[in-house]
């Protein structure tokens, strides 16, 4: 979540649907059809058994509530709508409730490739699927519990792990290397990148997860993999916060990557 935005969530009309212009819902359409093309043998089959519970239009933005419907059926989730930036303690709030905020927006044009801020397209198709699934369902909702616990500091350190399992995880199946992260699953370029020679990728764990900087702005260099969904359900039955004053004494790796060039 960065400071300021070039967004507006757009707001439901008298009938709690929110209009979108025809470009937009377009947008839509062009990340929907492409993005289908690129997780195609890559992303993980919960992934794409939550797909096809939602059904998500080819044509226009999803209203929220069809996908909330959707979600209550399986997991008891839904997503909130929120404007484009919220308090961190909202977002855990919200997770904590087993309700993932959503800002109405969709990127411009221009930025079709990558987005900072998190839009409509990222948290509808990367992440509501995976929310079809009890392991993640039930991970994210304890992210939550966490975070709403948790000092500043503390949620720096766990919000790595968030990073290194919702956003850019992968899982190692049978079949071979799938994405189960939504950050990876909504972005073009990353869902290539993720799955070629190029990162490190390496078995998941806590502590090195807990420990391993990243940047928000760069393919990732290293990923970590886990190698069934129920590994999260575990990490929900873990002292995570014991794991996170651990990481706090032992502190970080050294970045795989190079400093931020300094902005004037
Ligand atoms: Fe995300």
């Amino acid at each position: 979540m960065g400071k300021s935005t070039d967004y507006t969530a757009r707001q439901p009309d008298a009938f709690g649907v929110v209009r979108y212009t025809e470009e937009e819902d377009e947008t839509w359409a062009i990340l929907l059809k492409r993005q289908m093309a690129a997780i195609e043998g890559k992303a993980c089959d919960a992934y794409m058994d939550g797909l096809e519970r939602l059904q998500f239009p080819a044509d226009r933005i999803p209203q929220l509530d069809d996908v909330s419907r959707v979600l209550q059926g399986c997991t008891g989730w839904s997503v909130a709508r929120v404007p484009a930036l919220i308090p961190f303690s909202e977002f855990f709030q919200l997770l904590a409730n087993r309700q993932f905020p959503a800002a109405t927006f969709i990127r411009k044009r221009s930025e079709l490739d990558y987005l900072k801020e998190p839009d409509i397209f990222h948290e509808l198709f990367g992440h509501t699927p995976l929310l079809t699934n009890q392991h993640f369902a039930d991970f994210t909702e304890t992210y939550g519990r966490l975070g709403l616990a948790a000092s500043k500091e503390e949620r720096v350190f766990l919000a790595r792990l968030y990073w290194f399992t919702v956003e850019f995880g992968l899982i190692d199946t049978p079949q071979g290397m799938r994405i189960y992260g939504g950050g990876i699953l909504s972005s073009i370029g990353e869902t290539e990148h993720a799955l070629s020679d190029v990162p490190q990728r390496q078995p998941f764990d806590v502590m090195n997860a807990l420990r391993t900087p990243y940047r928000i702005d760069i393919m990732q260099p290293l990923y970590y993999v886990i190698d069934s969904l129920s590994r999260l359900s575990e990490l929900t039955r873990m002292d995570l916060m014991a794991c996170v004053h651990d990481a706090q004494r032992m502190g970080l790796f050294e970045p795989l990557f190079p400093p931020k060039a300094a902005t004037a």
